[in-house]
Protein backbone atom coordinates (compact mmCIF):
# COMPACT_ATOMS: atom_id res chain seq x y z
CA UNK A 1 0.00 0.00 0.00
CA UNK A 2 1.24 3.82 -0.62
CA UNK A 3 2.63 6.10 1.94
CA UNK A 4 0.36 7.79 4.19
CA UNK A 5 0.40 11.71 3.62
CA UNK A 6 2.81 12.90 6.57
CA UNK A 7 0.09 14.68 8.58
CA UNK A 8 -2.01 11.39 8.98
CA UNK A 9 -1.77 9.16 12.24
CA UNK A 10 -2.00 6.25 13.35
CA UNK A 11 -3.35 7.26 17.35
CA UNK A 12 -6.39 5.96 19.02
CA UNK A 13 -7.81 7.40 21.82
CA UNK A 14 -9.30 5.30 24.70
CA UNK A 15 -12.46 6.23 26.99
CA UNK A 16 -12.38 5.41 30.63
CA UNK A 17 -16.31 4.46 32.20
CA UNK A 18 -17.10 8.08 32.52
CA UNK A 19 -16.10 9.15 28.61
CA UNK A 20 -13.50 10.77 29.05
CA UNK A 21 -10.11 10.60 27.32
CA UNK A 22 -7.82 9.11 29.35
CA UNK A 23 -4.97 7.26 27.62
CA UNK A 24 -3.46 7.78 24.21
CA UNK A 25 -2.02 4.52 22.51
CA UNK A 26 -0.18 4.33 19.44
CA UNK A 27 -1.74 1.02 17.24
CA UNK A 28 0.98 -1.50 15.66
CA UNK A 29 0.69 0.16 12.09
CA UNK A 30 3.61 1.40 11.38
CA UNK A 31 2.54 5.38 11.06
CA UNK A 32 3.89 5.23 7.37
CA UNK A 33 1.49 2.85 6.01
CA UNK A 34 -1.48 3.70 5.19
CA UNK A 35 -5.02 1.36 5.77
CA UNK A 36 -6.76 2.72 2.40
CA UNK A 37 -5.92 2.04 -0.85
CA UNK A 38 -5.10 5.06 -2.25
CA UNK A 39 -5.99 6.95 -5.32
CA UNK A 40 -2.91 6.18 -7.96
CA UNK A 41 -2.97 2.42 -6.88
CA UNK A 42 -7.12 2.47 -7.50
CA UNK A 43 -6.76 4.11 -10.64
CA UNK A 44 -4.28 1.50 -11.64
CA UNK A 45 -6.17 -1.86 -9.85
CA UNK A 46 -9.35 0.00 -11.72
CA UNK A 47 -7.54 -0.17 -15.32
CA UNK A 48 -6.88 -3.01 -14.98
CA UNK A 49 -9.96 -4.85 -14.47
CA UNK A 50 -11.73 -2.76 -17.14
CA UNK A 51 -9.10 -4.45 -19.65
CA UNK A 52 -9.44 -7.60 -18.17
CA UNK A 53 -13.31 -6.94 -18.25
CA UNK A 54 -12.83 -6.02 -21.49
CA UNK A 55 -10.98 -9.18 -23.01
CA UNK A 56 -13.53 -11.56 -20.82
CA UNK A 57 -16.53 -10.21 -22.55
CA UNK A 58 -15.16 -9.74 -26.37
CA UNK A 59 -13.84 -13.38 -25.92
CA UNK A 60 -16.79 -15.17 -23.85
CA UNK A 61 -17.39 -16.98 -27.22
CA UNK A 62 -14.56 -19.09 -26.56
CA UNK A 63 -15.14 -20.48 -23.18
CA UNK A 64 -16.89 -23.04 -22.41
CA UNK A 65 -20.35 -22.21 -21.59
CA UNK A 66 -21.20 -24.39 -18.56
CA UNK A 67 -18.12 -25.00 -16.18
CA UNK A 68 -17.20 -28.42 -15.34
CA UNK A 69 -16.71 -28.32 -11.84
CA UNK A 70 -18.08 -30.02 -8.80
CA UNK A 71 -19.89 -28.76 -5.63
CA UNK A 72 -16.93 -27.32 -3.12
CA UNK A 73 -14.59 -26.95 -5.87
CA UNK A 74 -13.62 -22.90 -4.51
CA UNK A 75 -12.65 -24.21 -0.84
CA UNK A 76 -9.29 -25.73 -1.72
CA UNK A 77 -8.66 -22.54 -4.03
CA UNK A 78 -8.65 -20.39 -1.19
CA UNK A 79 -6.86 -19.68 2.54
CA UNK A 80 -9.17 -20.53 5.40
CA UNK A 81 -9.05 -17.70 6.67
CA UNK A 82 -8.73 -13.64 6.11
CA UNK A 83 -5.12 -12.89 5.34
CA UNK A 84 -4.02 -10.91 8.36
CA UNK A 85 -1.79 -8.59 6.11
CA UNK A 86 -3.24 -6.69 3.19
CA UNK A 87 -2.11 -8.13 -0.30
CA UNK A 88 -1.42 -7.12 -3.75
CA UNK A 89 -4.20 -6.14 -6.18
CA UNK A 90 -2.46 -8.19 -8.42
CA UNK A 91 -2.88 -10.78 -6.62
CA UNK A 92 -6.39 -10.86 -6.97
CA UNK A 93 -6.37 -10.16 -10.80
CA UNK A 94 -4.40 -13.33 -10.99
CA UNK A 95 -6.99 -14.84 -8.95
CA UNK A 96 -9.81 -14.50 -10.93
CA UNK A 97 -8.68 -17.22 -13.53
CA UNK A 98 -7.90 -19.46 -11.46
CA UNK A 99 -10.39 -19.31 -8.63
CA UNK A 100 -13.72 -17.53 -10.01
CA UNK A 101 -13.53 -17.97 -13.96
CA UNK A 102 -13.55 -22.08 -13.25
CA UNK A 103 -17.13 -21.84 -11.40
CA UNK A 104 -18.51 -19.17 -13.61
CA UNK A 105 -21.60 -19.96 -15.76
CA UNK A 106 -21.35 -17.33 -18.75
CA UNK A 107 -24.37 -15.93 -19.12
CA UNK A 108 -23.47 -13.54 -21.56
CA UNK A 109 -22.13 -16.33 -24.18
CA UNK A 110 -23.73 -16.54 -27.06
CA UNK A 111 -23.96 -20.25 -26.79
CA UNK A 112 -25.62 -19.36 -23.55
CA UNK A 113 -29.36 -20.18 -24.12
CA UNK A 114 -30.81 -20.92 -20.92
CA UNK A 115 -34.11 -19.19 -18.57
CA UNK A 116 -34.23 -15.79 -19.57
CA UNK A 117 -31.47 -13.28 -20.52
CA UNK A 118 -30.18 -10.94 -17.90
CA UNK A 119 -28.83 -7.59 -19.40
CA UNK A 120 -24.82 -6.88 -19.41
CA UNK A 121 -23.54 -3.43 -21.57
CA UNK A 122 -20.62 -1.46 -21.18
CA UNK A 123 -22.43 1.73 -20.13
CA UNK A 124 -23.92 -0.11 -17.43
CA UNK A 125 -21.16 -1.30 -15.83
CA UNK A 126 -19.54 1.97 -16.25
CA UNK A 127 -22.73 3.77 -14.38
CA UNK A 128 -22.38 0.72 -11.64
CA UNK A 129 -18.90 2.45 -11.02
CA UNK A 130 -20.13 5.70 -10.17
CA UNK A 131 -23.12 4.09 -8.25
CA UNK A 132 -19.89 2.66 -6.40
CA UNK A 133 -18.19 5.62 -5.99
CA UNK A 134 -21.04 7.94 -4.58
CA UNK A 135 -22.70 4.50 -2.62
CA UNK A 136 -25.73 6.70 -1.50
CA UNK A 137 -28.54 5.35 -0.02
CA UNK A 138 -31.38 6.81 -1.89
CA UNK A 139 -34.40 6.06 1.08
CA UNK A 140 -35.68 9.67 0.91
CA UNK A 141 -35.03 12.89 -1.41
CA UNK A 142 -32.63 14.81 0.97
CA UNK A 143 -30.63 11.37 1.57
CA UNK A 144 -29.51 12.11 -2.03
CA UNK A 145 -31.57 14.36 -4.40
CA UNK A 146 -30.15 13.12 -7.62
CA UNK A 147 -30.64 9.88 -6.62
CA UNK A 148 -33.99 10.04 -6.41
CA UNK A 149 -34.79 12.93 -9.36
CA UNK A 150 -32.67 11.17 -11.64
CA UNK A 151 -35.19 7.92 -10.86
CA UNK A 152 -38.42 9.89 -11.31
CA UNK A 153 -37.32 11.31 -14.81
CA UNK A 154 -35.65 8.23 -16.11
CA UNK A 155 -39.05 6.33 -15.63
CA UNK A 156 -40.60 8.84 -17.19
CA UNK A 157 -38.39 8.55 -20.42
CA UNK A 158 -38.86 4.53 -20.01
CA UNK A 159 -42.33 5.22 -20.03
CA UNK A 160 -42.63 7.07 -23.16
CA UNK A 161 -40.32 4.85 -24.80
CA UNK A 162 -43.03 2.16 -23.86
CA UNK A 163 -46.04 4.62 -24.71
CA UNK A 164 -47.27 3.81 -21.31
CA UNK A 165 -50.65 5.66 -21.14
CA UNK A 166 -49.68 9.06 -19.49
CA UNK A 167 -51.22 8.28 -16.07
CA UNK A 168 -48.53 5.93 -15.11
CA UNK A 169 -46.32 8.78 -15.69
CA UNK A 170 -44.92 11.42 -13.01
CA UNK A 171 -45.01 14.53 -15.60
CA UNK A 172 -48.56 13.97 -16.06
CA UNK A 173 -48.72 15.68 -13.28
CA UNK A 174 -51.23 13.43 -11.66
CA UNK A 175 -50.78 10.63 -9.25
CA UNK A 176 -48.82 8.25 -10.70
CA UNK A 177 -45.42 7.54 -11.02
CA UNK A 178 -42.38 4.98 -11.59
CA UNK A 179 -39.63 3.45 -9.43
CA UNK A 180 -37.17 1.24 -9.92
CA UNK A 181 -37.43 -1.81 -7.63
CA UNK A 182 -34.89 -4.91 -7.21
CA UNK A 183 -36.78 -7.22 -9.05
CA UNK A 184 -39.99 -8.48 -10.98
CA UNK A 185 -40.80 -10.63 -7.74
CA UNK A 186 -40.44 -7.37 -5.30
CA UNK A 187 -42.84 -5.43 -8.14
CA UNK A 188 -45.54 -8.15 -7.80
CA UNK A 189 -45.20 -8.28 -3.78
CA UNK A 190 -45.62 -4.56 -3.62
CA UNK A 191 -48.37 -4.43 -5.77
CA UNK A 192 -49.96 -7.44 -3.87
CA UNK A 193 -49.49 -5.58 -1.09
CA UNK A 194 -50.74 -1.99 -2.36
CA UNK A 195 -53.53 -3.80 -3.29
CA UNK A 196 -54.32 -5.49 -0.47
CA UNK A 197 -54.34 -2.28 1.29
CA UNK A 198 -56.59 -0.59 -0.90
CA UNK A 199 -59.20 -3.64 -0.17
CA UNK A 200 -59.09 -3.39 3.30
CA UNK A 201 -60.11 0.44 3.31
CA UNK A 202 -62.78 -0.09 1.27
CA UNK A 203 -64.05 -3.43 2.75
CA UNK A 204 -64.08 -1.74 6.55
CA UNK A 205 -65.41 1.51 5.39
CA UNK A 206 -68.23 -0.95 4.19
CA UNK A 207 -68.41 -3.47 6.83
CA UNK A 208 -66.97 -1.83 10.34
CA UNK A 209 -68.21 -4.66 12.18
CA UNK A 210 -65.60 -6.88 10.39
CA UNK A 211 -62.74 -6.94 11.90
CA UNK A 212 -59.01 -6.92 9.39
CA UNK A 213 -58.48 -10.45 10.43
CA UNK A 214 -61.71 -11.76 8.81
CA UNK A 215 -61.44 -9.60 5.98
CA UNK A 216 -57.78 -10.44 5.34
CA UNK A 217 -59.09 -14.36 5.31
CA UNK A 218 -61.57 -13.58 2.44
CA UNK A 219 -59.13 -12.09 0.43
CA UNK A 220 -58.28 -13.86 -2.82
CA UNK A 221 -55.96 -13.26 -5.86
CA UNK A 222 -55.57 -14.54 -9.55
CA UNK A 223 -53.11 -15.62 -11.81
CA UNK A 224 -53.09 -17.68 -14.63
CA UNK A 225 -51.80 -21.22 -13.99
CA UNK A 226 -48.71 -20.12 -16.55
CA UNK A 227 -47.84 -17.19 -14.16
CA UNK A 228 -44.06 -17.18 -12.86
CA UNK A 229 -43.67 -18.68 -9.06
CA UNK A 230 -43.02 -15.17 -7.80
CA UNK A 231 -46.14 -14.73 -8.18
CA UNK A 232 -47.35 -17.63 -5.90
CA UNK A 233 -44.65 -16.79 -3.54
CA UNK A 234 -46.22 -13.38 -3.40
CA UNK A 235 -49.60 -14.88 -2.36
CA UNK A 236 -47.63 -16.80 0.10
CA UNK A 237 -46.01 -13.82 1.38
CA UNK A 238 -48.70 -11.53 1.24
CA UNK A 239 -51.28 -13.65 3.76
CA UNK A 240 -54.04 -14.35 1.53
CA UNK A 241 -55.35 -16.81 -0.70
CA UNK A 242 -54.14 -16.21 -4.65
CA UNK A 243 -56.40 -18.76 -7.15
CA UNK A 244 -54.38 -20.60 -10.66
CA UNK A 245 -56.69 -19.62 -13.17
CA UNK A 246 -56.75 -22.36 -16.31
CA UNK A 247 -55.04 -20.77 -19.14
CA UNK A 248 -56.12 -21.58 -22.65
CA UNK A 249 -53.41 -21.59 -25.33
CA UNK A 250 -51.02 -20.45 -22.59
CA UNK A 251 -52.63 -17.48 -22.18
CA UNK A 252 -55.13 -16.25 -19.51
CA UNK A 253 -58.81 -14.99 -21.15
CA UNK A 254 -61.22 -12.85 -19.60
CA UNK A 255 -64.11 -15.11 -19.48
CA UNK A 256 -62.02 -17.38 -17.38
CA UNK A 257 -60.78 -14.87 -14.80
CA UNK A 258 -64.81 -13.54 -14.29
CA UNK A 259 -65.62 -17.15 -13.68
CA UNK A 260 -63.71 -17.55 -11.10
CA UNK A 261 -63.93 -14.54 -9.66
CA UNK A 262 -68.16 -14.73 -9.53
CA UNK A 263 -67.91 -17.77 -8.10
CA UNK A 264 -65.36 -16.49 -5.22
CA UNK A 265 -68.00 -14.16 -4.97
CA UNK A 266 -70.60 -16.43 -4.52
CA UNK A 267 -68.88 -18.32 -2.27
CA UNK A 268 -68.58 -15.02 0.15
CA UNK A 269 -64.74 -14.24 -0.64
CA UNK A 270 -63.22 -10.75 -1.78
CA UNK A 271 -61.64 -10.22 -4.81
CA UNK A 272 -58.84 -8.06 -4.81
CA UNK A 273 -55.70 -8.68 -7.32
CA UNK A 274 -54.77 -10.57 -10.63
CA UNK A 275 -51.39 -10.47 -12.22
CA UNK A 276 -51.91 -10.73 -15.46
CA UNK A 277 -48.59 -12.03 -17.48
CA UNK A 278 -47.16 -10.01 -20.62
CA UNK A 279 -44.70 -12.83 -21.34
CA UNK A 280 -44.43 -16.29 -19.48
CA UNK A 281 -41.94 -17.57 -18.23
CA UNK A 282 -42.55 -21.42 -20.02
CA UNK A 283 -43.40 -20.15 -23.38
CA UNK A 284 -43.40 -16.28 -23.73
CA UNK A 285 -47.35 -16.74 -24.44
CA UNK A 286 -49.14 -13.12 -23.51
CA UNK A 287 -52.44 -12.98 -21.43
CA UNK A 288 -55.36 -10.87 -22.56
CA UNK A 289 -54.59 -8.10 -20.78
CA UNK A 290 -57.76 -6.29 -22.76
CA UNK A 291 -60.19 -8.90 -21.91
CA UNK A 292 -58.72 -9.57 -17.81
CA UNK A 293 -58.43 -5.17 -17.58
CA UNK A 294 -62.00 -5.37 -18.47
CA UNK A 295 -62.94 -7.82 -15.70
CA UNK A 296 -60.70 -6.61 -12.91
CA UNK A 297 -62.15 -3.17 -13.40
CA UNK A 298 -65.57 -4.27 -13.34
CA UNK A 299 -64.66 -6.37 -10.06
CA UNK A 300 -63.06 -3.54 -8.41
CA UNK A 301 -60.03 -6.28 -8.65
CA UNK A 302 -56.18 -4.14 -8.53
CA UNK A 303 -54.66 -5.73 -12.06
CA UNK A 304 -51.15 -5.91 -11.63
CA UNK A 305 -49.22 -6.43 -15.49
CA UNK A 306 -46.08 -8.82 -14.92
CA UNK A 307 -44.01 -8.35 -18.48
CA UNK A 308 -40.79 -9.02 -16.56
CA UNK A 309 -38.89 -10.40 -20.00
CA UNK A 310 -40.88 -9.28 -22.52
CA UNK A 311 -41.76 -5.45 -21.35
CA UNK A 312 -38.52 -4.54 -23.16
CA UNK A 313 -39.78 -5.31 -26.63
CA UNK A 314 -42.83 -2.37 -25.73
CA UNK A 315 -39.99 0.28 -26.72
CA UNK A 316 -40.74 -0.72 -30.38
CA UNK A 317 -44.50 -0.22 -32.07
CA UNK A 318 -44.91 -3.71 -33.85
CA UNK A 319 -45.24 -5.67 -30.19
CA UNK A 320 -47.39 -3.02 -28.17
CA UNK A 321 -50.56 -4.51 -29.89
CA UNK A 322 -49.83 -6.57 -26.40
CA UNK A 323 -50.30 -3.58 -24.44
CA UNK A 324 -54.00 -3.82 -25.05
CA UNK A 325 -56.08 -2.72 -22.40
CA UNK A 326 -53.00 -1.38 -20.33
CA UNK A 327 -55.03 2.04 -19.52
CA UNK A 328 -56.97 -0.89 -17.21
CA UNK A 329 -53.95 -1.81 -15.09
CA UNK A 330 -53.14 0.04 -12.02
CA UNK A 331 -49.69 -1.17 -11.89
CA UNK A 332 -46.88 -2.45 -14.50
CA UNK A 333 -43.53 -4.16 -14.18
CA UNK A 334 -40.80 -4.86 -16.65
CA UNK A 335 -37.03 -5.55 -16.00
CA UNK A 336 -34.91 -3.53 -18.32
CA UNK A 337 -31.74 -6.07 -16.59
CA UNK A 338 -33.59 -8.95 -18.56
CA UNK A 339 -33.69 -7.34 -22.25
CA UNK A 340 -32.60 -3.57 -22.33
CA UNK A 341 -28.79 -3.83 -21.63
CA UNK A 342 -28.69 -2.49 -18.32
CA UNK A 343 -27.11 -4.61 -16.10
CA UNK A 344 -29.07 -6.21 -12.92
CA UNK A 345 -30.45 -5.38 -10.85
CA UNK A 346 -32.58 -2.60 -12.22
CA UNK A 347 -36.94 -3.52 -12.77
CA UNK A 348 -38.96 -0.66 -13.57
CA UNK A 349 -42.49 -0.49 -11.66
CA UNK A 350 -45.05 2.18 -12.55
CA UNK A 351 -48.58 2.75 -10.41
CA UNK A 352 -51.19 4.45 -11.26
CA UNK A 353 -51.59 5.43 -7.71
CA UNK A 354 -48.63 4.92 -5.15
CA UNK A 355 -50.69 6.34 -2.52
CA UNK A 356 -51.85 2.90 -1.84
CA UNK A 357 -48.31 1.36 -1.60
CA UNK A 358 -47.03 4.34 -0.12
CA UNK A 359 -49.62 4.74 2.85
CA UNK A 360 -49.43 0.78 3.47
CA UNK A 361 -46.04 0.71 3.97
CA UNK A 362 -45.51 4.05 6.15
CA UNK A 363 -43.63 4.10 9.01
CA UNK A 364 -42.06 7.61 9.70
CA UNK A 365 -39.35 7.62 12.29
CA UNK A 366 -37.56 10.95 13.07
CA UNK A 367 -34.45 10.58 11.54
CA UNK A 368 -35.66 9.55 8.52
CA UNK A 369 -38.06 12.74 8.36
CA UNK A 370 -36.88 16.05 6.42
CA UNK A 371 -38.15 19.54 5.46
CA UNK A 372 -39.13 18.63 2.09
CA UNK A 373 -41.09 15.48 2.41
CA UNK A 374 -43.86 15.39 0.06
CA UNK A 375 -42.12 17.87 -2.56
CA UNK A 376 -40.60 15.13 -4.36
CA UNK A 377 -41.36 11.37 -3.49
CA UNK A 378 -39.61 9.34 -0.80
CA UNK A 379 -39.17 5.87 -2.38
CA UNK A 380 -38.18 4.46 0.72
CA UNK A 381 -41.99 4.04 1.43
CA UNK A 382 -42.41 2.39 -2.37
CA UNK A 383 -40.82 -0.37 -1.52
CA UNK A 384 -40.21 -3.25 0.83
CA UNK A 385 -36.25 -2.76 2.07
CA UNK A 386 -34.96 0.92 3.52
CA UNK A 387 -32.20 0.75 1.17
CA UNK A 388 -31.56 1.24 -2.28
CA UNK A 389 -28.61 1.74 -5.11
CA UNK A 390 -28.30 4.94 -7.24
CA UNK A 391 -29.50 2.34 -9.68
CA UNK A 392 -31.23 5.35 -12.42
CA UNK A 393 -27.53 6.24 -13.05
CA UNK A 394 -27.80 2.89 -15.47
CA UNK A 395 -31.20 3.59 -17.13
CA UNK A 396 -29.49 7.06 -17.96
CA UNK A 397 -25.78 5.70 -19.29
CA UNK A 398 -27.44 3.55 -21.38
CA UNK A 399 -30.25 5.55 -22.78
CA UNK A 400 -28.45 8.04 -23.57
CA UNK A 401 -25.57 5.87 -24.84
CA UNK A 402 -27.56 3.53 -26.96
CA UNK A 403 -30.29 5.67 -28.02
CA UNK A 404 -33.98 4.66 -28.46
CA UNK A 405 -33.12 3.36 -32.17
CA UNK A 406 -30.11 0.51 -30.93
CA UNK A 407 -32.11 -0.18 -28.16
CA UNK A 408 -35.08 -1.26 -30.88
CA UNK A 409 -32.24 -2.94 -33.09
CA UNK A 410 -31.19 -5.44 -30.31
CA UNK A 411 -34.48 -6.67 -29.57
CA UNK A 412 -35.38 -6.77 -33.21
CA UNK A 413 -32.46 -8.91 -33.55
CA UNK A 414 -32.84 -11.16 -30.93
CA UNK A 415 -36.61 -11.74 -32.24
CA UNK A 416 -34.85 -12.67 -35.65
CA UNK A 417 -32.26 -15.13 -34.44
CA UNK A 418 -35.23 -16.88 -32.49
CA UNK A 419 -37.35 -17.21 -35.95
CA UNK A 420 -33.96 -18.12 -37.57
CA UNK A 421 -33.69 -20.99 -35.08
CA UNK A 422 -37.14 -22.20 -34.83
CA UNK A 423 -37.30 -22.34 -38.94
CA UNK A 424 -33.91 -24.65 -38.02
CA UNK A 425 -36.00 -26.61 -36.11
CA UNK A 426 -39.07 -26.85 -38.46
CA UNK A 427 -36.62 -27.79 -41.39
CA UNK A 428 -35.32 -31.11 -39.36
CA UNK A 429 -38.32 -33.36 -39.48
CA UNK A 430 -37.18 -35.30 -35.79
CA UNK A 431 -38.45 -32.05 -34.53
CA UNK A 432 -41.60 -29.62 -33.51
CA UNK A 433 -42.08 -26.85 -32.06
CA UNK A 434 -43.66 -26.92 -28.64
CA UNK A 435 -45.34 -23.15 -28.92
CA UNK A 436 -45.51 -20.22 -31.10
CA UNK A 437 -41.80 -18.78 -31.58
CA UNK A 438 -42.53 -15.50 -29.41
CA UNK A 439 -40.06 -12.76 -28.93
CA UNK A 440 -36.74 -14.04 -28.55
CA UNK A 441 -37.99 -17.45 -27.49
CA UNK A 442 -37.91 -20.91 -29.00
CA UNK A 443 -39.56 -24.19 -26.61
CA UNK A 444 -39.28 -27.25 -29.38
CA UNK A 445 -38.89 -30.97 -28.87
CA UNK A 446 -37.80 -34.06 -30.59
CA UNK A 447 -41.39 -35.63 -31.51
CA UNK A 448 -42.17 -38.40 -29.23
CA UNK A 449 -42.95 -38.96 -25.25
CA UNK A 450 -41.06 -36.98 -22.62
CA UNK A 451 -38.60 -39.33 -21.45
CA UNK A 452 -36.65 -38.59 -24.95
CA UNK A 453 -36.67 -34.86 -24.37
CA UNK A 454 -35.53 -35.22 -20.84
CA UNK A 455 -32.29 -37.18 -22.42
CA UNK A 456 -31.86 -35.01 -25.75
CA UNK A 457 -31.27 -31.83 -23.23
CA UNK A 458 -29.29 -34.13 -20.40
CA UNK A 459 -26.99 -34.96 -23.62
CA UNK A 460 -26.97 -31.17 -24.96
CA UNK A 461 -26.32 -29.77 -21.54
CA UNK A 462 -23.23 -32.52 -20.84
CA UNK A 463 -21.83 -31.72 -23.77
CA UNK A 464 -21.02 -28.35 -22.79
CA UNK A 465 -20.92 -26.30 -25.08
CA UNK A 466 -24.46 -24.67 -25.07
CA UNK A 467 -26.99 -24.51 -22.53
CA UNK A 468 -30.56 -24.23 -22.27
CA UNK A 469 -33.30 -25.52 -19.52
CA UNK A 470 -36.59 -26.92 -19.97
CA UNK A 471 -40.21 -26.35 -19.33
CA UNK A 472 -43.15 -28.50 -18.84
CA UNK A 473 -46.84 -27.44 -19.95
CA UNK A 474 -49.97 -29.83 -19.54
CA UNK A 475 -47.51 -32.33 -18.95
CA UNK A 476 -45.41 -32.07 -22.24
CA UNK A 477 -41.81 -31.54 -21.43
CA UNK A 478 -39.74 -29.17 -23.65
CA UNK A 479 -36.42 -27.26 -24.10
CA UNK A 480 -36.24 -23.85 -24.38
CA UNK A 481 -33.98 -21.96 -26.65
CA UNK A 482 -34.05 -17.99 -25.33
CA UNK A 483 -31.42 -15.89 -27.43
CA UNK A 484 -29.84 -14.19 -24.54
CA UNK A 485 -26.02 -12.58 -25.61
CA UNK A 486 -25.67 -9.29 -26.80
CA UNK A 487 -22.85 -10.92 -28.78
CA UNK A 488 -25.09 -13.02 -30.83
CA UNK A 489 -24.57 -13.41 -34.41
CA UNK A 490 -26.19 -15.54 -36.91
CA UNK A 491 -23.85 -18.00 -37.06
CA UNK A 492 -24.34 -18.66 -33.27
CA UNK A 493 -27.55 -20.06 -33.96
CA UNK A 494 -26.52 -22.05 -36.66
CA UNK A 495 -23.76 -23.22 -34.01
CA UNK A 496 -26.78 -23.81 -31.05
CA UNK A 497 -28.67 -26.02 -33.58
CA UNK A 498 -25.67 -27.66 -34.97
CA UNK A 499 -25.29 -28.70 -31.29
CA UNK A 500 -28.87 -30.13 -30.61
CA UNK A 501 -28.90 -31.95 -33.78
CA UNK A 502 -25.47 -33.81 -33.20
CA UNK A 503 -27.33 -34.39 -29.60
CA UNK A 504 -30.03 -35.96 -31.39
CA UNK A 505 -27.42 -37.70 -33.77
CA UNK A 506 -25.86 -39.43 -31.01
CA UNK A 507 -29.22 -40.61 -29.34
CA UNK A 508 -30.32 -41.98 -32.21
CA UNK A 509 -26.42 -43.64 -32.44
CA UNK A 510 -26.94 -45.07 -29.24
CA UNK A 511 -30.00 -46.72 -29.45
C1 LIG B 1 -42.77 -13.57 -16.28
C2 LIG B 1 -41.76 -13.47 -15.17
N1 LIG B 1 -42.10 -12.88 -14.02
C3 LIG B 1 -41.24 -12.76 -13.00
C4 LIG B 1 -39.95 -13.25 -13.10
C5 LIG B 1 -39.02 -13.10 -11.93
O1 LIG B 1 -38.10 -12.09 -12.21
P1 LIG B 1 -37.12 -11.53 -11.09
O2 LIG B 1 -35.96 -12.45 -11.06
O3 LIG B 1 -36.76 -10.15 -11.56
O4 LIG B 1 -37.86 -11.51 -9.81
C6 LIG B 1 -39.54 -13.88 -14.27
C7 LIG B 1 -38.18 -14.42 -14.40
O5 LIG B 1 -37.75 -14.87 -15.42
C8 LIG B 1 -40.46 -13.99 -15.34
O6 LIG B 1 -40.13 -14.60 -16.49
Amino acid sequence: MSNLPTNRTNKAKQTNGNGKANITVEDKLDPKVSIDMEAPEFKDFAKSMVDYIAEYLENIRDRRVLPEVKPGYLKPLIPDEAPEKPESWQAIMEDIERVIMPGVTHWHSPKFHAYFPTANSYPAIVADMLSGAIACIGFTWIASPACTELEVAMMDWLGKMLDLPSDFLASSGGKGGGVIQGTASESTLVALLGAKAKKLQEVKAEHPEWDEHTIIGKLVGYCSDQAHSSVERAGLLGGIKLRSVKSENNRLRGDALEKAIEKDLADGLIPFYAVVTLGTTNSCAFDRLDECGAVGNKHNVWIHVDAAYAGSAFICPEYRHYMKGMERADSFNFNPHKWMLVNFDCSAMWLKDPSWVVNAFNVDPLYLKHDMQGSAPDYRHWQIPLGRRFRALKLWFVLRLYGVENLQAHIRRHCNFAKQFGDLCVADSRFELAAEVNMGLVCFRLKGNNERNEALLKRINGRGNIHMVPAKINDVYFLRMAVCSRFTQSEDMEYSWKEVSAAADEMEAAK
